[in-house]
């Protein structure tokens, strides 16, 4: 079915880097993985603002930061927190089944 959206494996928690952000890929798509204070978050690996892969970024538990203009966002909420990202990241819901990082998409 077209458009129905269905829980899928993305990574194995422990193939994670601690305390960082991991990149993933499921078909075309990328993720970043952000092992956060908080507990495990997803989102797009693209920033909202240009062409760049927040998996090359700086991270440091709560917050990451843009390779390329240095646009903030906090990986908890995906809230951007500074300048030039203005618009959130698009988090994705995720799940721990077996020691797996599932994906809602
Ligand atoms: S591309 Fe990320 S802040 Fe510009």
């Amino acid at each position: 079915m077209r458009g129905r959206r269905v829980w899928q494996d993305l990574m194995a928690v422990t193939e994670l880097e601690k305390g960082d952000v991991t990149p993933a890929k499921l078909g075309s798509r990328e993720f970043a993985i952000y092992d956060t204070v908080d507990g495990i978050r997803v989102s797009l690996a693209r920033c909202t603002h240009g062409a760049a892969n927040l998996c090359d970024g700086y991270f440091d538990g709560k917050f990451i930061e843009c390779p390329l203009h240095q646009g903030l966002f906090d990986a908890r909420s995906g809230e951007a927190k500074a300048a030039p990202a203005r618009k959130s990241l698009f988090m994705i819901e995720n799940r721990i089944i077996d020691g797996m990082i599932q994906v809602y998409i």
